[in-house]
């Protein structure tokens, strides 16, 4: 780990500990929680699992994924946490099963909404940290699983099949954590009961990379113990080398997430923070809810759609994509207003789509709350946020500039010289949240 990763982490606990010293119950944010558990790349262990890079591209292409947190949490709408927040024994919360009966189910609608929303792929929640698989699973302990429930069927089966139906790649959310077991959190005090849990987790890997044909991306979560430390620090336990190894003889080309303790073939980052700072060297992803929790709650604080797009333009100039979240509620149904901004961002995509997928970020590096930029062949692509004034100054690109045009149809009047390139465009011109420029370069001079 790098002497600065090490010393904001150092921070980062000290100011975790000042807030329960000051608090009697803290508010740990999912933001601090994910920095504590997500900094963990090791890239000593097991590098040769590492996807290479041609089998990485069309991740990378891909840009925008719709990820979706669904399961028995969705009944009692507090969120996916419910369970473990607010004490339910796993006899009592089992209970939840019987009750789990989504008439509305319709897998074909979600990936059509994604697919509406310009998303390339999809994860599901195969199973979350309450134990409960929304897939077949031998493996699972308790027969905790969707086709014991009132739903009595594979959920996960007939989704994989309308999300490639729909041309989108399929992902599967896993979390090795399991509630249940009072092993996870005293792993070295109850051995017979950490034994099974870890049983249960090769066991459903296997499984869920064996049921469903070819799965393109693994979103593992909560490789860490007792909710402590990172993923990585749990690795004595978990094996992730031993367990990645499995998952990559089931499915060679699969695109691993670094929550199992393994630092996986890209970086996640969770939560609303603002996205800034350089280009990355890794791929990596930022995902956020659309709504205020992962799992269904009432709809409150909903994400417009031109929030998500900035979060989208500010992962893409920066080597990143982005995982969107829906909370379906019990009955399989989308709440609205999560629809409504997806739909609002496929529509922002289609216009201005050619400027993201399948793009690199650069040349330049992106400014902080300014702009950033995207490139393919001969065309750049300038994102402007904001404005410094009636034209924008930027740095000497690389390459003869033959063209700038404005992919809104306004105009947008430019000039280059030994300074750089500068543009402007009307103030009434200007688009919210982005201003979408393409500039060409000839292709002799790149
Ligand atoms: C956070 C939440 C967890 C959720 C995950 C998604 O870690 O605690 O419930 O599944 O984010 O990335």
């Amino acid at each position: 780990m790098k002497p600065s990763r090490l010393l904001s982490l150092i921070a980062l606990a000290c100011s975790l500990l000042a807030g329960i010293a000051l608090a009697a119950e803290p508010q740990v944010s999912d933001e601090q929680r994910s920095a504590l558990k997500t900094a963990n790349a090791d890239p000593t262990l097991a590098p040769d699992l590492l996807l290479p890079a041609e089998d990485m591209a069309w991740w990378r292409d891909a840009k925008f994924g719709v990820f979706v947190h669904w399961g028995l949490y969705a009944i009692p709408a507090k969120g996916e946490w419910h369970m473990f927040n607010d004490k339910v024994p796993a006899a009592e919360y089992a209970k939840l099963a019987q009750r789990f009966n989504p008439q509305h189910y319709d897998p074909d609608a979600w990936a059509q909404l994604a697919a509406d929303g310009g998303a390339r792929y999809m994860v599901l929640t195969a199973r979350h940290h309450d134990g409960f698989s929304l897939f077949a699973s031998k493996a699972s302990w308790g027969q905790f699983d969707a086709p014991h429930s009132a739903a009595k069927r594979d959920l996960v089966a007939p989704w994989v099949q309308a999300v490639r139906r729909h041309g989108l790649r399929v992902g599967l959310y896993y979390s090795p954590l399991d509630w249940r077991f009072p092993a996870y959190f005293h792993p070295k005090e109850m051995p017979e009961n950490a034994r099974e849990l870890k049983q249960q987790t090769y066991g459903q890997i296997q499984e869920l990379m064996s049921q469903y044909g070819r799965i393109d991306i693994l979103w593992y979560d909560g490789g860490w113990l007792a909710h402590q430390g990172t993923d990585a620090d749990a690795a004595w336990f978990w094996e992730p080398d031993r367990l990645n190894r499995i998952v990559r003889k089931l499915q060679p080309k699969i695109v691993i997430n670094p929550r199992s303790g393994w630092q996986g073939d890209f970086d996640t980052v969770e939560g609303d923070a603002p996205i800034e700072g350089p280009i990355r060297a890794r791929p990596w992803e930022k995902t956020f809810s659309i709504n205020g929790a992962w799992g269904y709650v009432p709809e409150g604080n909903v994400k417009s759609a031109d929030q998500v797009v900035d979060a989208m333009v500010n992962a893409v100039v920066r080597n990143g994509n982005l995982l969107v979240n829906l909370g379906p509620d019990a009955d399989g149904v989308v709440p609205p207003k999560q629809s409504e901004t997806l739909r609002g961002v496929g529509r922002w995509l289609h216009r201005y789509g050619q400027a993201v997928y399948g793009t690199r970020p650069g040349p330049l590096q992106p400014v902080d709350g300014i702009y950033g930029m995207t490139q393919r062949g001969d065309k750049r692509y300038l994102f402007v946020q904001r404005w410094p004034d009636a034209e924008l100054a930027l740095p000497v690109l690389p390459g003869k500039v033959t063209g700038v045009r404005n992919l809104s149809g306004d105009k947008v009047a430019w000039r280059d010289g030994p300074q750089g390139l500068s543009v402007s465009v009307p103030t009434s011109r200007r688009g919210e949240p982005f201003t979408v420029l393409e500039i060409s370069i000839a292709a002799d001079s790149r």
